[in-house]
């Protein structure tokens, strides 16, 4: 087992390290030089995307948080509404989807139960099906109408960590390949967007430079009993999957929160020293980011911030800033997500976890 992990003292860490290279196989068959997208293994035809009324990502955990940014970019860009949901709820909640819905299904494994079934009413329903997945041959792969592939490799680590980053690099992928054929998408925005993807495996590797400077914030939160992430928009999205990677290898009670609604309730929980990770990598929200930041600082909260390079000033109100090379706010969580998983490792090897199988979690789950 030392020798796969290949001189990491866990998966998680060696899969954390593999992922400028696992977006990068992921990206690279699929961009030509002259910036365009080939996806052979989709038939999604420009007919087919006027049909479509709305579109479902369905997924579990990891993959639902990745989905979420399917969910934005497709919304934003391939003009069609777009609901995504967690694959057990799903099926339950009476939806609507028939010949003219699509769904996406995203799975790391291809074998999650809720999902497989998600995947099978929406084909009963008549619905359009694309699975984004890891695992070639996998259930999901075989059931669906397309399929696209993540190449990141085989995933040891129960925590999911390249899986992540590059159901967002496909995600990205497809929803631009969609808008471009449906002609809702700027020749400009499209370049720019293909050009910033290209770049992420680069960053990534900035990113991993930080590892000792992140093992130092971990220090400073190993012993809470209690942290919040919060995020508006996208930045909310990624602090759900910050959350759940912390609470599911160090055993600390972590919730993500939407910034704004902190006020609502959440904000009765901060005490002094509690600590908070605030995401403030939207240049569209930063501003409105930073006051509810200066909310929780307020009441004692111990701030850990996450900003583009760019924004040095969050140091002012921040205990301590973990920064990411500047990005588009549409591709953040490619970079974003980065810190984050470094963050939650070295919080639970700190705390003597066994990371790479968290108590109670199987890395695939086939049981309703
Ligand atoms: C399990 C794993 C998670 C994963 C989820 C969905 O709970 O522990 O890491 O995100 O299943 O798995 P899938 O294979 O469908 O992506």
């Amino acid at each position: 087992e030392a020798a796969e992990k290949g001189g990491y003292d866990h998966f998680m860490l060696k899969e954390i390290y593999e992922q400028p290279k696992a977006v990068k196989d992921t990206l690279s068959p699929r961009l030509n030089r002259h910036n365009e997208i080939k996806l052979d293994d989709i038939s999604l035809t420009k007919e087919d995307l006027e049909r479509f009324n709305q579109v479902y990502i369905i997924a579990c955990g990891t993959a639902y948080h990745a989905g979420l940014l399917g969910k934005s970019l497709i919304q934003k860009y391939v003009n069609v509404p777009v609901i995504a949901e967690v694959g057990s709820e799903f099926r339950y909640n009476d939806p609507f989807i028939d010949e003219k819905s699509l769904m996406i299904v995203v799975s790391q494994s291809g074998e999650t139960a809720d999902t497989l079934a998600a995947l099978r009413m929406a084909k009963e329903r008549g619905a359009r099906t694309l699975a984004v997945t890891n695992v070639v041959g996998s259930t999901i792969s075989r059931e669906a109408d397309d399929v696209f592939y993540t190449w990141a490799g085989p995933e040891i680590a129960v925590a999911s960590t390249k899986a992540y980053t590059t159901q967002l690099v496909s995600l990205a992928l497809i929803a631009l390949d969609m808008a471009n054929k449906k002609g809702t998408i700027s020749k400009e925005k499209f370049n720019e967007l293909i050009e910033e993807l290209r770049a992420t495996p680069a960053q990534i590797e900035e990113i991993l430079k930080m590892d000792e400077s992140i093992k130092d914030v971990a220090k400073v939160i190993t012993k809470a009993e209690h942290i919040f992430y919060i995020g508006r928009g996208i930045d909310y999205d990624v602090a759900r999957e910050g959350s759940l990677k912390l609470k599911e290898i160090s055993y600390i009670h972590s919730e993500a929160m939407a910034a704004g609604e902190l006020k609502h309730g959440t904000i009765a929980l901060i005490e002094d020293g509690t600590p908070v990770i605030a995401l403030a990598t939207q240049d569209r929200l930063y501003d409105k980011t930073v006051s509810n930041i200066k909310e929780v600082n307020a009441r004692g909260a111990k701030i850990i911030s996450l900003a583009k390079a760019k924004n040095t000033e969050i140091s002012k109100s921040s205990d301590h800033v973990m920064y990411i090379p500047d990005i588009s706010d549409d591709l953040s969580p490619i970079l974003s997500v980065v810190p984050l998983q470094i963050l939650a490792y070295h919080v639970a090897t700190l705390r003597g976890a066994d990371v790479d199988k968290p108590r109670n979690l199987a890395k695939s789950v086939t049981v309703e």
